[in-house]
């Protein structure tokens, strides 16, 4: 069973959460794992299988029997029917399928494959299970913006859970990708822009999927996806070509990736981009020099979708043939949705184009997978139709989606403390999002159900809001007569609540977006509203950072909402009227206008900074913009009122192999409870290779009473100060670092300054 309550250990983390990956006890306690016995038995049996076995071992394709939303999100290639794809598991030309529906067609399948084929291997079951399985958590940026690790560990042990009981084995997730602009539109996927949150949230993901151990029936092996630097995409667009240095992949996109190999993530899904002309699904140093030499990793690489027959259209491959060579040379084991493995490698073998001892290394990867998820010992060990049904949304499920939801929530702004709102203020919630059971789970949900989901009007009435509805608005087409009832609605209020935003399908895979702004017919109807002059409450709905602009910015309260998932409209509910107060921090910058993507907080200063003040000409900015986000990363309000105080830097040295704390007081001087992020960030200030403005390196959430101070402390190691130096090794230099203990990427908070002392 998952977690459903929140356990001591996770208790301490959600209040007093203080997090240093390098010095994290996370980290320790993971480095060890990752590694993957081979049962005795795999080389016998390897022994025994014909090339054509092989090859099926490492073909995965899309389940036959898929749902409607599987088909959308992937459609089957090959259009084959369920019995037809029966047939070739039995004939072993499969290792698994993805994206399948539910315990009976999983038993359908194995039944036959055990029953029927000659080797007896059991198939594995793969699925898109990314923020949920039938109950749907907030969609995975939107859920970091909690900076409690934890809550992800909860919702991926919960969804593995559900999971697991309808005959799912593997989960490609979690998706690790450093998301630095904005217009991409996996930024929803991941963990935003910032690499120590990368890092823990990628961990604490895997941690959750596979829990305890990956044979229990509750466990799904874990994917660390998309390697690598598929967020790096040129102009934000989805799958295009990534050009960045070797100290920006070692710096940035690969340690979240480290991080859940390190957390035990024994899978890995080679990116569908390209790095400086050499496309993953084909780089061999990615795939096998950085992954299993530097990095020992065990598990199995699987191409994402059809990455190996897309080398092709790469310009690097000159057919099926030779995509499949260059992918499996590369150190791909494992080919989804193509068949190019099934069809080519046998031959590729018997012509000597591929040595049968690395064939024979990849099949014993994925069969010794199948041998630590317990599939032969028990190969119905996760498929149980009963199982499935006594799994399938419990209560504690939608309370852990409630709860992680309301984490989720960010506020920008709240001018004149107009939240929370008085139960007895009559409400118009106004705009596309206002009601109806559409857009509240978010994409990637290939299992979860709109009609499961919690409305926003429902979750408003049902906490004892008094509220009237009025659409207002289509997402990106305006409603006739829309505006003119939308006016009519706030002028008979006495504040608004503006629901609009992005849909869901408006962000994900393939959604890149040239203009991340608030749809325009949505625009025009904040405008109108705004100009009855009764207060407004934006609800923002979205998938990404957004430039906000005209009345949507100049609202006088903002909250940031993401997708929610299941429980969304109650989870809205118990932060409008204040049952719980907003502690969600941005993940993500929302930069004064999409021209200025890819931004991001730790950003370099360049040679013409713009100093504190005014813009100034020759200076680092756009014209009438400065270099800086109009809400930062880390940035978020609490109901009460916080103030930082009495920056403690001890000595002011760190020893070179010391440690020194550095401390804050924190006051909630307000008058309601409030829940602060506290977040350390430091600045290099003289190095040999430029360094970014500001890096977090911790950071904390403390629950304070009104009135009651904390003093927060964070302990710091050399090996937090490292960067990817000359040599292109990890290095730290001796000097001076400024630091900060602030509520965001741009506030001051209290800063200072220490040295780091040469040994
Ligand atoms: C996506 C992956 C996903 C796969 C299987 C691809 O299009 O990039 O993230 O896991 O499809 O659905």
């Amino acid at each position: 069973m998952f977690d459903t309550r929140i356990s001591r250990r996770s208790a301490i983390q959600a209040l007093g959460f203080a997090v240093a990956w390098s010095a994290s006890p996370l980290r320790a306690a993971v480095d060890a794992v990752g590694k993957l016995p081979v049962p005795g038995f795999v080389d016998a049996l390897i022994g025994r299988m014909t090339l054509e076995e092989k090859a099926g071992q490492l073909t995965l394709m899309a389940s036959a029997w898929g749902g409607s939303s599987a088909a959308n999100l992937n459609p089957p290639g090959n259009g084959q029917g369920f019995d037809a794809q029966i047939a070739d598991a039995v004939a072993g030309k499969l290792t698994g399928v993805f994206n399948g529906q539910g315990a009976d067609m999983a038993m359908r399948m194995q039944s036959a494959v055990m029953k029927r084929s000659r080797l007896k291997i059991p198939l594995m079951f793969a699925a898109d299970v990314i923020h949920g399985f039938r109950t749907i958590f907030p969609i995975p940026v939107g859920e970091v913006a909690s900076f409690e690790p934890d809550l992800a560990r909860r919702t991926a042990r919960a969804a593995a859970f559900e999971a697991s009981g309808a005959g799912i084995d593997w989960t490609f997730a979690p998706m690790v990708d450093i998301a630095r602009d904005q217009r991409w539109g996996r930024a929803m996927e991941g963990a935003g822009e910032d690499v120590l949150l990368g890092e823990v949230f990628a961990a604490a993901r895997a941690q959750g999927f596979q829990g305890e151990s990956l044979s229990s029936n509750d466990a799904l092996m874990a994917c660390a996806k998309h390697f690598a630097a598929y967020g790096a995409a040129e102009a934000g667009l989805d799958y295009n070509t990534v050009d960045i240095s070797k100290r920006t992949l070692f710096e940035v996109y690969l340690p979240p990736f480290e991080a859940a190999f390190r957390a035990g993530a024994m899978s890995t899904m080679a990116s569908f981009n390209e790095v400086a002309g050499i496309p993953s699904t084909a780089n061999k140093w990615l795939m096998t020099d950085l992954l299993r030499d530097d990095w020992g990793f065990e598990g199995i690489v699987v191409s994402d979708y059809t990455g190996d027959q897309e080398l092709i259209a790469h310009g690097i491959a000159a057919d099926g043939r030779d995509a499949a060579r260059l992918a499996f040379l590369a150190g791909v084991d494992m080919s989804m949705e193509s068949d190019l493995y099934y069809l080519h490698l046998p031959a590729l073998v018997r012509d000597g184009a591929v040595p049968e001892a690395l064939v024979d290394r990849s099949v014993r990867r994925v069969l010794a997978t199948k041998a630590m998820l317990g599939l032969f010992d028990d190969p119905f060990r996760r498929i149980d139709p009963k199982r499935e049904k006594a799994r399938s949304m419990l209560p504690a499920a939608r309370a852990l989606s409630r709860e992680a939801g309301r984490k989720s929530i960010v506020m920008l702004k709240n001018e004149g403390n107009l939240l929370p709102l008085s139960k007895s203020a009559r409400v118009a919630v106004i705009g596309p999002f206002a009601s109806g059971q559409h857009d509240l789970i978010g994409g990637w949900c290939v299992y979860g159900s709109d009609a499961d989901a919690v409305a926003l009007d429902t979750g408003l009435r049902a906490a004892g809001g008094s509220i009237t509805v009025t659409q207002g608005s289509g997402v990106e087409e305006s409603l006739d007569g829309g505006i003119e009832a939308a006016v009519t609605a706030a002028k008979a209020a006495d504040v608004v609540i503006l629901s609009i935003g992005e849909s869901q399908t408006m962000s994900g895979e393939a959604q890149s977006r040239a203009q991340i702004v608030v749809p325009p017919a949505q625009q025009a109807l904040a405008e109108a509203v705004a100009a009855t002059g009764k207060p407004i409450v934006v609800l923002l709905k979205n998938g990404r950072g957004l430039a906000l602009q005209g009345a949507v910015r100049d609202a006088a309260a903002i909250l940031v909402t993401w997708q929610l998932g299941t429980e969304s409209g109650n989870a809205i509910a118990d932060v409008i009227y204040g049952a719980h107060g907003p502690s969600g921090r941005l993940p993500i910058s929302f930069p004064f206008d999409s021209g200025q993507e890819p931004y991001h907080y730790d950003h370099k200063s360049t040679g013409r900074p713009n100093p504190p003040g005014p813009l100034q000409p020759y200076k680092a900015h756009y014209r009438g913009i400065p270099n800086a986000a109009l809400y930062p990363f880390g940035h978020g309000l609490t109901y009460g009122n916080i103030a930082y105080s009495a920056l403690d830097l001890g000595t002011g040295k760190l020893a070179w192999s010391g440690e020194i704390t550095i401390s804050a007081t924190i006051t909630n001087t307000g008058s309601r409870p409030a829940e602060e992020v506290a977040q350390l960030y430091i600045h290099d200030v003289v190095a040999s290779v430029t360094r970014p403005v500001r890096q977090l390196k911790a950071f904390r959430k403390v629950a304070l009473a009104p009135g009651q101070s904390e003093t927060v402390r964070f302990t710091l190691r050399r090996d937090s100060l490292q960067f990817i130096g000359l040599d292109m090794k990890p290095t730290v230099e001796p000097g001076e670092f400024r630091v900060w203990i602030a509520p965001s990427a741009q506030s001051d908070g209290v800063s200072g300054s220490f040295d780091l002392v040469a040994a």
